[in-house]
Protein backbone atom coordinates (compact mmCIF):
# COMPACT_ATOMS: atom_id res chain seq x y z
CA UNK A 1 0.00 0.00 0.00
CA UNK A 2 1.25 3.41 -0.80
CA UNK A 3 1.82 6.09 1.81
CA UNK A 4 -0.28 8.13 0.90
CA UNK A 5 -2.93 5.47 1.09
CA UNK A 6 -1.27 4.39 4.78
CA UNK A 7 -2.27 8.22 5.65
CA UNK A 8 -5.78 8.58 4.19
CA UNK A 9 -6.93 5.78 6.04
CA UNK A 10 -5.03 5.83 9.06
CA UNK A 11 -3.29 2.98 9.10
CA UNK A 12 0.25 4.90 9.35
CA UNK A 13 2.32 5.26 12.30
CA UNK A 14 3.58 8.26 13.23
CA UNK A 15 6.86 9.27 15.14
CA UNK A 16 7.64 12.00 17.19
CA UNK A 17 11.10 12.39 18.04
CA UNK A 18 11.21 14.67 21.39
CA UNK A 19 8.82 14.97 23.37
CA UNK A 20 9.09 18.63 25.00
CA UNK A 21 7.43 22.08 24.19
CA UNK A 22 6.77 21.22 20.40
CA UNK A 23 6.69 17.34 20.20
CA UNK A 24 4.26 16.51 22.83
CA UNK A 25 1.26 18.31 21.79
CA UNK A 26 2.34 17.53 18.10
CA UNK A 27 1.90 14.22 19.28
CA UNK A 28 -0.75 14.71 21.26
CA UNK A 29 -2.47 16.34 18.27
CA UNK A 30 -1.54 13.60 15.38
CA UNK A 31 -2.53 10.71 17.84
CA UNK A 32 -6.06 12.88 18.23
CA UNK A 33 -6.14 12.64 14.73
CA UNK A 34 -6.57 9.05 14.95
CA UNK A 35 -2.89 7.67 13.99
CA UNK A 36 -1.00 6.20 16.39
CA UNK A 37 2.22 7.49 17.90
CA UNK A 38 5.42 6.49 18.73
CA UNK A 39 7.29 9.17 20.72
CA UNK A 40 11.16 8.76 21.29
CA UNK A 41 13.03 10.67 23.62
CA UNK A 42 16.09 9.95 25.80
CA UNK A 43 14.71 11.53 28.99
CA UNK A 44 13.34 9.12 31.47
CA UNK A 45 11.35 12.22 32.73
CA UNK A 46 9.47 12.48 29.67
CA UNK A 47 9.15 9.02 28.64
CA UNK A 48 7.71 7.75 32.26
CA UNK A 49 5.43 10.64 32.09
CA UNK A 50 3.76 10.44 29.25
CA UNK A 51 3.60 6.56 29.34
CA UNK A 52 1.72 7.28 32.64
CA UNK A 53 -0.38 9.26 31.15
CA UNK A 54 1.09 12.57 33.14
CA UNK A 55 1.01 15.99 31.16
CA UNK A 56 4.34 17.41 32.05
CA UNK A 57 3.77 20.44 29.16
CA UNK A 58 1.69 23.43 30.02
CA UNK A 59 -0.20 23.38 26.89
CA UNK A 60 -1.65 19.68 27.01
CA UNK A 61 -4.61 18.78 28.26
CA UNK A 62 -4.27 16.06 31.26
CA UNK A 63 -7.34 14.04 30.53
CA UNK A 64 -6.58 13.75 26.79
CA UNK A 65 -3.21 12.68 26.95
CA UNK A 66 -4.06 9.67 29.36
CA UNK A 67 -7.11 9.22 27.41
CA UNK A 68 -4.81 8.69 24.16
CA UNK A 69 -2.27 6.47 25.90
CA UNK A 70 -4.73 4.34 27.49
CA UNK A 71 -6.05 3.67 24.13
CA UNK A 72 -2.83 3.07 22.91
CA UNK A 73 -2.89 5.30 20.36
CA UNK A 74 0.12 7.35 21.98
CA UNK A 75 3.18 5.70 23.44
CA UNK A 76 6.76 6.64 24.58
CA UNK A 77 10.39 4.82 24.10
CA UNK A 78 14.02 6.06 24.38
CA UNK A 79 14.41 3.07 22.02
CA UNK A 80 15.04 4.43 18.68
CA UNK A 81 14.65 0.76 16.74
CA UNK A 82 11.08 1.21 17.32
CA UNK A 83 10.49 3.85 15.35
CA UNK A 84 11.02 1.78 12.19
CA UNK A 85 7.74 0.92 12.40
CA UNK A 86 6.68 4.42 11.83
CA UNK A 87 5.82 5.54 8.56
CA UNK A 88 6.44 9.09 9.03
CA UNK A 89 8.92 11.15 11.32
CA UNK A 90 8.57 14.04 13.20
CA UNK A 91 11.94 15.23 13.83
CA UNK A 92 11.66 18.26 16.90
CA UNK A 93 15.61 18.16 17.70
CA UNK A 94 15.86 19.70 14.13
CA UNK A 95 13.55 22.64 14.48
CA UNK A 96 15.51 25.89 14.93
CA UNK A 97 15.66 29.53 14.90
CA UNK A 98 13.96 30.62 12.19
CA UNK A 99 13.27 27.28 10.63
CA UNK A 100 10.42 25.30 10.48
CA UNK A 101 8.84 23.94 13.83
CA UNK A 102 9.59 20.73 12.94
CA UNK A 103 11.21 18.59 10.19
CA UNK A 104 9.35 15.91 8.45
CA UNK A 105 10.96 12.60 7.25
CA UNK A 106 9.99 9.93 5.20
CA UNK A 107 11.03 6.65 6.30
N1 LIG B 1 9.28 25.65 22.21
C1 LIG B 1 9.24 26.60 21.27
O1 LIG B 1 8.39 27.50 21.29
C2 LIG B 1 10.21 26.58 20.11
C3 LIG B 1 10.12 27.59 19.13
C4 LIG B 1 10.98 27.55 18.04
C5 LIG B 1 11.94 26.57 17.94
N2 LIG B 1 12.03 25.62 18.93
C6 LIG B 1 13.04 24.60 18.75
O2 LIG B 1 12.39 23.35 18.67
C7 LIG B 1 13.22 22.35 19.25
C8 LIG B 1 12.46 21.64 20.34
O3 LIG B 1 12.07 22.63 21.28
P1 LIG B 1 11.25 22.25 22.58
O4 LIG B 1 10.75 23.54 23.13
O5 LIG B 1 10.27 21.16 22.27
O6 LIG B 1 12.42 21.70 23.51
P2 LIG B 1 12.25 20.85 24.84
O7 LIG B 1 13.54 21.00 25.56
O8 LIG B 1 10.99 21.20 25.54
O9 LIG B 1 12.09 19.37 24.32
C9 LIG B 1 13.11 18.70 23.63
C10 LIG B 1 12.94 17.22 23.93
O10 LIG B 1 13.80 16.49 23.08
C11 LIG B 1 14.42 15.49 23.86
N3 LIG B 1 15.65 15.10 23.20
C12 LIG B 1 16.86 15.73 23.20
N4 LIG B 1 17.75 15.03 22.47
C13 LIG B 1 17.10 13.95 21.99
C14 LIG B 1 17.48 12.86 21.17
N5 LIG B 1 18.72 12.74 20.66
N6 LIG B 1 16.55 11.92 20.87
C15 LIG B 1 15.29 12.02 21.36
N7 LIG B 1 14.86 13.03 22.15
C16 LIG B 1 15.77 13.99 22.45
C17 LIG B 1 14.61 16.11 25.23
O11 LIG B 1 14.78 15.14 26.24
C18 LIG B 1 13.30 16.89 25.38
O12 LIG B 1 12.26 16.12 25.96
C19 LIG B 1 14.48 23.04 19.77
O13 LIG B 1 15.48 22.91 18.80
C20 LIG B 1 14.03 24.49 19.89
O14 LIG B 1 15.13 25.37 19.73
C21 LIG B 1 11.19 25.60 19.99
Amino acid sequence: MKLIEKIQNKTAVIGVIGLGYVGLPMAVTVARKGYKVIGVDVSEYAVTHVNAGQNYIGNVDDDELKELVDKGMLRATFDYTEIKRAKLVLDTRLACGGQKAANLVRM
